[in-house]
């Protein structure tokens, strides 16, 4: 959808006009003066309405539509974005083309700019639609959507403006990943993941692909193991975004990339199994995250690295016991190959920090059953050996709505993953498996500052995912991994 800003003229107002009502029927500033011109509001039959948290109120006039919307006492942060879904929901199902949103700054503990990107941010997330495989999608199916309009006070254009300038790279950004995780894993294959991140070319990012012959001769046998029953290459992709001087630090992203997770030899269950082309939601994000950054033109210096392999079940797939030699050096006995996440970033991770020496990495996947379980679709669990980028990172995480919630790494954790024969076992046992996966990671970081994300529980909603607002990927991770990352920006 596309953003326009315009100072508050009523007269001006195109589309749908959206008011927003605080409890008690209280008309925000920008409200009022509408129903001291039309009586919409005032003398309109309101039945149960009474400006209570996401509460719509439609008021047809002769031409025009009014939409109420309740926003409770006062909108805290994040739930503008919350307010933004709902109204386009509703503005999905009407059929209707553009609004034009009266945004004051009553009501709100956020300023005025930050209530437009959320309220944009959620409304955009309303309008997202995969069609491609439904024989039956006439155009007149599609999102008719097409244009918002904030009017805002005079003294707030100027940075609303200013804010909201990049929009529609921040809704392509994530409409992408959304894509990339909805697309089931007969289309999105690690031959389509590669496809992908080379479009991003044309964005002035530099992308190579480390094909399994390269893989091999550095020795990532970890990240080859995972893939080689697959008909599908594994491969390493390495994009680099430079908007920062040369002298500048670089820092790293790092995506988990698995096509499709059978769980191999260690089989998933079929419910289980059910979803499973979403477990490259990670690389999704990573993808996104670096074409906002350079759809914004960040200044800062990123490397993303996905690791990108399809998890399946061959004569030539790894034994649930196997012991590989990875890109560190270190032996991992593969005591389930269902825990295949970890062995692919390991050795991303592994080459980055030898590699790239970042002065931060973030990795991000979607590790484990256990997070999804600890914290459902609210918050992703964070890990992290260092409290100044979990809390660079649980900031970014607030601002872009998509959250972190830390959770535990430790020696204790650790001792958990001890191997009889090896250097470490991929997995640690039936409890914290969470912490237990994120010590796993930690282990290749070395003196590294790094945060790991775990997005099980958030990368996917609807039915497969505990998020029911929304159908299928989320897109969670490409604002939250851009916005770490600009706040590095110099
Ligand atoms: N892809 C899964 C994690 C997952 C589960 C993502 C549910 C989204 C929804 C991962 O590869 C996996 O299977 N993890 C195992 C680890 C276990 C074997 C230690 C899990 O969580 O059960
Ligand atoms: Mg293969
Ligand atoms: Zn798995």
């Amino acid at each position: 959808m596309k953003v326009q800003v315009s100072a508050f003229d009523l007269a001006k107002a195109k589309g749908a006009v959206v008011a927003f009502v605080q409890e008690g029927n209280k008309l925000t500033t920008f409200a009022q003066a509408q129903d001291d011109q039309t009586k919409l509001f005032s003398e309109t039959d309101r039945g149960r309405f009474t400006g209570g948290f996401k509460q719509l109120q439609l008021v047809n006039d002769k031409k025009d539509q009014t939409i109420y919307v309740g926003v409770g006492k006062k909108v805290a942060q994040g739930q503008w974005r919350k307010l933004g879904l709902s109204l386009g929901k509703k503005l999905e199902s009407m059929g209707i083309a553009e609004a034009t949103i009266l945004l004051d700054g009553d009501a709100s503990d956020v300023s005025v700019v930050e209530a437009a990107c959320e309220f944009a941010e959620g409304a955009d997330q309303a309008f997202y639609r995969l069609d491609e495989f439904k024989s039956d999608m006439k155009p007149a199916h599609k999102t008719k959507f097409k244009k918002m309009n904030f009017m805002v006070a005079e003294e707030e254009l100027k940075a609303t403006k200013a804010a909201l300038k990049d929009f529609e790279e921040v809704s392509q950004a994530v409409y992408m990943a959304r894509d990339l995780v909805n697309l089931p894993g007969n289309v999105v294959t690690p031959d389509y993941m590669e496809e992908k991140a080379l479009q991003l070319k044309t964005h002035g990012i530099k992308v190579d692909v480390y094909d399994e012959k390269k893989l091999k001769k550095l020795g990532m046998n970890l990240m080859l193991s995972v893939g080689n029953a697959s008909k599908y290459d594994t491969r390493m992709i390495v994009m680099t975004y430079n908007g920062a001087a040369k002298t500048a630090p670089t820092y790293a992203m790092v995506g988990k990339g698995i096509t499709f997770d059978t769980g191999g030899y260690s089989l998933k269950p079929a419910a289980n199994m059910v979803g499973m082309h979403a477990d490259m939601g990670g690389a999704a994000a990573v993808l996104g995250a670096m074409r906002l950054l350079a759809g914004k033109k960040a200044k800062v210096n990123v490397v993303a690295v996905l690791a990108v392999a399809e998890n399946m079940v061959s004569s030539d797939a790894t034994r649930p016991s196997d012991i590989v030699t990875g890109y560190a050096g270190k032996s991992v006995e593969i005591l389930n190959t269902d825990a295949e996440g970890r062995l692919v970033l390991c050795d991303a991770i592994a080459w980055t920090v030898d590699k790239i020496k970042p002065a931060a990495i973030l990795d991000i996947a979607t590790l484990t059953g256990a997070c999804m379980m600890a914290l459902g679709a609210h918050y992703a669990g964070g890990f992290s050996n260092n409290d100044e980028v979990f809390h660079d990172l649980e900031e970014a995480g607030n601002k872009s709505g998509d959250r972190v919630w830390r959770l535990p790494i430790g020696p204790e954790y650790h001792a958990m993953i001890k191997s009889d024969f090896a250097d470490i076992a991929n997995i640690g046992g039936m409890y914290a498996g969470a912490s237990t996966a994120a010590c796993f990671l930690e282990k290749f970081v070395e003196e590294t500052p790094w945060a790991h994300i775990d997005v099980a529980g958030v990368a996917m909603g609807g039915k497969l995912g505990p998020n029911p607002e929304i159908k299928g990927g989320t897109g969670f991770g490409v604002k939250l991994l851009a916005e770490y990352m600009m706040s590095k920006a110099k």
